[in-house]
């Protein structure tokens, strides 16, 4: 860490000069979730952890009202006037942090001038919360270069409300949720309907956590994601006609009757089956863990894809491959998609010592039957967005 820090304030001060002002340096994580997929904006639960890998922001405040944007993993440097009120740039990576610092401004708390250099080294469209670990780590800064003291869960909800109404991505709350609570060695069981939460240590014993990269660039997941939205409040909709309900998550498994006796579209009908079961399974998966049955864990974990896939269909080829022919390998303990889907990544838990070979092995065959190179990563897991220096 401390290597990336002096390196992100040289690069800093060979950008914006003026080397007798440090800039404040803060950190975000990316996300991984273990099981709880699609459940976030349908009042269920979710079971993310941070990652030990993310995105650090230097910030400076300076005279001039303007806000000075830069990356060392983007092109495109902007400069934006303070405002009372920002416009979207479409396609700019600027968005994630100007539409938080949009969200201040809604809140009638001006950003100060700011120069502003993020470095991240989280894979990008891999469905670890990229987007959400710029989001929180320039919500932060915000919070604290404005000295406005806004908790921690006003701070996600802010994050998620810019990429609902900036960005155009109208996802629920877990990844912004994630990055900003995340705790060392520790997943998160947060009931995204009452935002309770509770840690649960993350111990895994001689297994270790893989997450595995497609490769395949998410193209139509903003738009996918929105039709899968619209589905399950298309299925709520039909419910309440007989039961009043305000999400599928009150629904359990006991009540998956309901689905077939009145929701006469399969596709409807199916989707709604994905979140109920999901739900018990994440449930489940927690108590499991608890317990420290980490093969209950994995074998949840592959019923989760199997839903995903059947049911909620947002896996395709290269999730599908990379789970189904990781299940055959030795000491693979469960393996799923992780994030929206549709590419991005999966998690396993594999017993430590066939982790070289699992991923020797699994490198081989996803390339022979799809072309593409995987990459994997073997993430500790890390503490949420903070100040770091
Ligand atoms: C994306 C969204 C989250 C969540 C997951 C699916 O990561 O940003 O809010 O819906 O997909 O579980």
């Amino acid at each position: 860490m401390k290597a990336d820090i002096n390196y992100l304030k040289e690069e800093f001060f060979r950008k914006f000069g003026d080397r007798a002002n440090d800039p404040v340096i803060f950190y975000s994580p990316g996300r991984v979730n273990l099981i709880g997929e699609h459940t976030d904006y349908n009042g269920g639960y979710v079971f993310p952890c941070a990652l030990d890998f993310g995105t650090s922001l230097a910030a400076r405040r300076i005279g001039k009202p303007e806000i000075r944007l830069a990356s060392i993993n983007f092109q495109g440097d902007e400069v934006i006037q303070v405002s009372t009120a920002y416009t979207a740039l479409p396609g700019s990576w600027t968005n994630y942090p100007v539409g938080v610092i949009n969200e201040f401004a809604r809140k009638g708390i001006s950003a100060p001038g700011l120069e502003l250099l993020f470095y991240g080294d989280i894979p990008n469209g891999a469905g670890l919360s990229s987007s959400a670990s710029i989001e929180m780590v320039t919500a932060v800064a915000m919070n604290e270069l404005t000295g406005s003291g806004i908790d921690t869960m006003d701070l996600v909800k802010m994050g998620q409300k810019a990429e609902n109404h900036f960005v155009g991505m109208n996802c629920g709350i877990m990844d912004q949720f994630a990055v900003a609570f995340g705790r060392k060695d520790h997943a998160i069981n947060l009931n995204c309907d009452t935002l309770e939460y509770k840690y649960a240590p993350l111990q895994l014993g001689s297994r270790r956590l893989i997450i595995t990269n497609t490769n395949k660039r998410r193209g139509l997941t903003d738009s996918k994601y929105n039709e899968r939205r619209s589905e399950c409040e298309k299925a709520v909709e039909l419910i309440s006609a007989h039961r009043r309900i305000s999400n599928l998550s009150e629904l359990t498994i006991s009540d998956l009757w309901l689905l077939d006796k009145y929701i006469a579209d399969g596709v409807v009908r199916r989707r709604a089956k994905h979140v109920i079961t999901e739900n018990a399974r994440t449930l489940d998966a927690i108590n499991a863990l608890e317990r420290n049955d980490i093969e209950t864990f994995g074998r949840l974990m592959n019923e989760s894809h199997d839903s995903l896939c059947t049911d909620y269909e947002v896996t395709g080829s290269e999730l599908d491959t990379l789970v189904y022919e990781g299940r055959r390998l030795p000491g693979v303990v469960g393996t799923r998609m992780t994030g929206a889907g549709f590419g991005g990544c999966t998690v396993s838990i594999v017993e430590g010592d066939q982790a070289a070979a699992f991923m020797e092995k699994l490198d081989a065959v996803y390339t022979s039957k799809t072309g593409l190179k995987a990459d994997f990563y073997l993430p500790g897991v890390g503490d949420g967005a903070r100040r770091v220096e």
